[in-house]
């Protein structure tokens, strides 16, 4: 088997099939901020340069505030800007309580919060605590001696018990997660890269020392932690041997492990609950079940999760639109009475949502871009979306190894010249599917470097920059750009398509995705058009008098049958008001 496959695209790791859910009797909804939110999520290595030195930084962003501010989002997520040896561009943290020297300083990190929150934006940071950087003090400490205080920060295994039962390491270029290091004679467990050590949950001194940054940050007036990876953090730390050929769903034996849920209650109760701060985890366990304990109210754990059954669906021979709408008609169902969902399709683990999802040739790369914005602004959840997709921005598409940046592409790259495997169709399938697609600057104007940086940018910069920029689009009323703005606002006016509840229409349909959101006597019409054919939404609906609210393109679609059909453009969305 080429273990790339297993490899390169991290979601498939994060999520498992969720069985189905039988028929769900809505109640009237919860309210909460987290809820209504509408999430930006800001990579800050590629958003904005302030000082020419080729990567993106808090003052970067501090000078682009009110272009976020003016997208009408509510919440920042803010990839990790802590100080970091950057193996994974910060998911690597040397220290939890400064500011990645890249990016600036403590006193650029208090002005980025009172920006935010002078504008009404809220903050959520990326809490890694599944791992720590190798180059952090307490691995530094814990590697020193067995008889460190901090030896038990971290998984070791000593050498003198033999090998350690296989574990499967995303990143490391041979996926052995055990790392031998000779000078205490054992290994260490690494999930992640061989620089990304997994901290030792089971050790309550680390958990306390957690929870104290946890409440550092959020003194600091943070209003939510995104927790990453945090579903692989408790383990068994006897390590039984995991039966032959775990590693292709390796998930199933890391995800959810021991006393997660207890750290959850206790991270629950020591901070979360003391702040107004909001909870999300990367992953969502094995099975609706995993994800409604992680997230239901009376659970006092955190507020939602995002599961990955969705963002994975999408692969270099195309998609399904059949499978996409099962996918997200059993995921609403299964949330529709308790627990929150996260809605997204793409972030820095991702390529570009309009290469993945939508079709980003010429002729319909702004019509696919619209069009899937308008069903992430349009489902039940809290839409997450990424920094530059409000631009219909593209893959980069690098043809070669040395284009890439990203350690784990590279490192998968030599894994597969070691296993001898065909270089050319990793390369090729890199192109789709490759996460430095999502992290190229983001594309500010048609000056040098898209507007990014006066230096020379960390990463290429699309040449698509000179027509697809915010400039550009800044101008233009019919743009991705604009059209993001209208939508977000749309949303904000319309709490039916926040809580409101959900019903799939022409389920056998498998161009168009058509649903309905209803709530309080009003009800809301959504037709999608996934194709780049001219087709048509059988949606038998009785429409007295269906009123257009908001379409992506300028004329309204045309009823082909009474009021229950409609011939819909290539990628046409339209919202109807039906009552
Ligand atoms: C998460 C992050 C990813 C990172 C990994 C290890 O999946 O989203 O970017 O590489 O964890 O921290």
């Amino acid at each position: 088997m080429k273990r790339y496959w297993l490899f390169l695209w991290l979601t498939p790791f994060f999520f498992a099939e969720s069985g189905c859910q039988g028929p769900v009797h809505e109640k009237t909804p919860d309210k909460k901020w987290w809820k209504e939110a509408v999430v930006y999520q800001i990579y800050p290595r590629s958003f904005k340069d302030s000082d020419g030195d080729g990567i993106g930084d808090l003052k970067g962003i501090i000078s682009k505030l009110d272009y976020i501010k003016s997208l009408g989002v509510d919440v920042v997520w803010l990839n990790p800007i802590y100080s970091s040896p950057n193996d994974d561009n910060g998911y690597d943290v040397s220290d939890y309580r400064n500011i990645m020297q890249d990016f600036g300083t403590m006193a650029d990190f208090d002005s980025l919060i009172n920006g935010m929150h002078r504008r009404g934006i809220k903050l959520v940071m990326d809490l890694v605590v599944n791992h720590s950087s190798d180059e952090h003090e307490w691995f530094k400490q814990s590697r020193s001696s067995r008889t460190n205080r901090y030896r038990n920060y971290y998984h070791w295994w000593n050498a003198e018990r033999g090998k350690p039962p296989s574990r499967y390491s995303l990143f490391d270029v041979n996926h052995d997660a055990w790392r031998y290091d000779s000078v205490t004679n054992a290994y260490y467990l690494h999930y992640f890269s061989r620089k990304q050590p997994d901290l030792n949950w089971e050790n309550p001194d680390l958990r306390k020392e957690v929870y104290g940054i946890m409440k550092f940050w959020a003194d600091k007036g943070i209003d939510g932690f995104r927790l990453d990876a945090f579903q692989f953090a408790a383990k068994d730390t006897s390590f039984p041997a995991f039966p032959e050929g775990y590693e292709k769903k390796f998930q199933l034996y890391y995800a959810m492990g021991p006393h997660l849920h207890d750290y959850l209650k206790e991270m629950n109760h020591e901070v979360l609950s003391r702040y107004d701060v909001m909870g999300v985890a990367e992953g969502a366990g094995n099975s609706f079940e995993d994800a409604h304990d992680l997230v239901d109210a009376d659970r006092n754990e955190l507020n939602m999760a995002y599961a990955f059954d969705g963002v994975d669906i999408a692969k270099p021979e195309g998609y399904s639109l059949l499978h996409f709408k099962e996918v997200f008609s059993r995921w609403d169902s299964a949330f529709a009475v308790n627990g929150w969902l996260s809605l997204f399709l793409s972030n820095h683990d991702q390529a570009r949502l309009v290469s993945r999802f939508g079709n980003d040739s010429p002729e319909f790369r702004e019509p696919s871009a619209k069009m899937l914005a308008t069903f992430l602004m349009t489902m039940r959840g809290t839409p997450y979306y990424y920094n530059g997709d409000e631009l219909g921005m593209t893959n980069i598409r690098f043809t070669k190894i040395t284009d890439y940046r990203d350690m784990s592409i590279k490192n998968e790259y030599q894994h597969q010249k070691d296993i001898h495997a065909d270089t050319l169709q990793f390369l090729e399938r890199a192109k789709f599917a490759s996460r430095d697609n999502g992290r190229t600057p983001f594309q500010w104007d048609g000056g040098p470097n898209a507007g990014f940086t006066t230096g020379i940018p960390w990463i290429p910069v699309n040449p698509n920059y000179m027509y697809i920029n915010a400039a550009l689009e800044e101008k233009n009323p019919n743009s991705c750009l604009n059209y993001f703005r209208k939508l977000v606002l749309f949303r904000k006016n319309n709490p039916v398509l926040v809580y409101g509840k959900y019903e799939m229409l022409d389920k056998d349909n498998p161009q168009v995705y058509a649903y309905t959101r209803e709530m309080e006597g009003k009800k809301i019409l959504v037709l999608l058009n996934f194709s780049a054919k001219n087709t048509r939404a059988d949606v038998k609906v009785s429409l007295a008098d269906p009123k257009p609210l908001l379409s992506n393109y300028s004329e309204n679609p045309t009823e082909v049958s009474g009021h229950s059909g409609f011939a819909l453009r290539p990628y046409e969305a339209t919202i109807f008001q039906l009552q």
